[in-house]
């Protein structure tokens, strides 16, 4: 299916940023890569596939919360509003919320790998001709020059429990600039539950190796694009919870001693070493109402499904819009 789409926005991260980011974070005593990079063409791609997996709960978790209460939450959003997603993949889940809202005046997804995005706005101009959509391709924690739209309200969209792949300070900090950019808008975020250890490590170590394969593809993708020679058997998945700081790591540990050049520059890692790529936190509610109230958000309402393993939470802006 293929629709027409309102405009489209072209901010594609530079690879210079891949670059610097890779090399800085080979360099720290505790190697890192930022988890925003999975997501090229690949990484996208398996990454809808992980949504997909039994042991992948929230995804179908978010999915009935949201179609469960879709009236309820439209009557929170209100009609007549913008929808702005923030990492919208494959633009799956704002389908139930443009069922249930009436005459939104724009659907704006806004993610970081082009291609997949402009499939998805344009699957969604199709099934949804009646409602503009304003795709923009960028990193939506960068600065970059948002479009002017025509005035109304504005509702931010925020699934998948991404808000954990922050560290609490930095998910404080980048809600904060949400509402810049919502202008006193309101925000519908989902946010993943602390729940049973053993159903957390599941989910991000499933069976098939899926999840193992997402991780590890972004070495891959650091040999294609910045000259790298990872040799990728020589590195596992790795994801364990750590009960204290109440979030999954994820891990690519080294198996044995060895040096790794990325564009002239080299790396050595002795055998269980690891390069760290992503938190996932996991939050009570009262604890991610906290968060919310200290960037400075009122938390209206939250909806959760009937085993508690999943959250949405409608946050207001507590100030009057400007
Ligand atoms: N926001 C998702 C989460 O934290 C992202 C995610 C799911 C993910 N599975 C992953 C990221 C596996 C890296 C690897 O659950």
């Amino acid at each position: 299916m293929s629709g027409k789409i309102a405009a489209f926005h072209d901010f594609e991260p530079i690879q210079d940023d891949f670059r610097t980011a890779v090399l800085n974070g080979l360099s720290s005593p505790q190697k890192s890569i930022p988890s925003k990079f999975f997501y090229d063409e690949k990484g996208s791609g398996l990454f809808d596939r992980i949504c997909h997996l039994e042991e992948y709960y929230p995804t179908r978790t978010e999915l009935g919360i949201l179609q469960k209460y879709g009236k309820e939450i439209a009557h929170f959003t209100g009609e007549r509003t913008h929808l702005i997603e923030f990492g919208s993949g494959s633009s799956t889940k704002i389908q139930t919320l443009l069922d249930a809202i009436n005459k939104p005046l724009s659907y704006i997804p806004m993610d970081i790998s082009k291609e997949h995005l402009l499939e998805a706005a344009k699957n969604l101009a199709a099934r949804f001709p009646e409602i503009p959509v304003i795709a923009i391709c960028a990193d939506y924690t960068s600065d970059f020059q948002f479009p002017a739209l025509v005035p109304g309200k504005r509702t931010g969209f925020f699934p998948g429990s991404t808000i954990g792949n922050f560290a609490p300070k930095e998910a404080a900090d980048f809600l904060k600039q949400t509402r810049q950019l919502l202008n006193g808008g309101n925000l519908l975020i989902g946010v993943d539950l602390v729940k049973d250890h053993n159903v957390l490590f599941q989910a991000y170590n499933d069976q098939e190796g899926v999840t193992a394969q997402f991780n590890l593809n972004i070495l891959a993708r650091c040999n294609a694009e910045l000259s790298a020679n990872f040799v990728i058997d020589n590195f596992e998945h790795h994801a364990p919870y750590n009960e204290t700081q109440n979030r999954i790591e994820m891990h690519l540990v080294s198996k044995t001693d060895q040096i790794v050049s990325v564009g002239g520059n080299t790396f050595s890692f002795k055998a269980g070493e690891s390069i760290h790529t992503e938190n996932s936190y996991k939050y009570t509610i009262e604890g991610f109402q906290k968060l919310a109230s200290d960037a400075g958000y009122k938390s209206s309402k939250a909806w959760i499904d009937e085993q508690s393993l999943f959250s949405v939470h409608f946050l207001s802006s507590s100030e009057e819009p400007s």
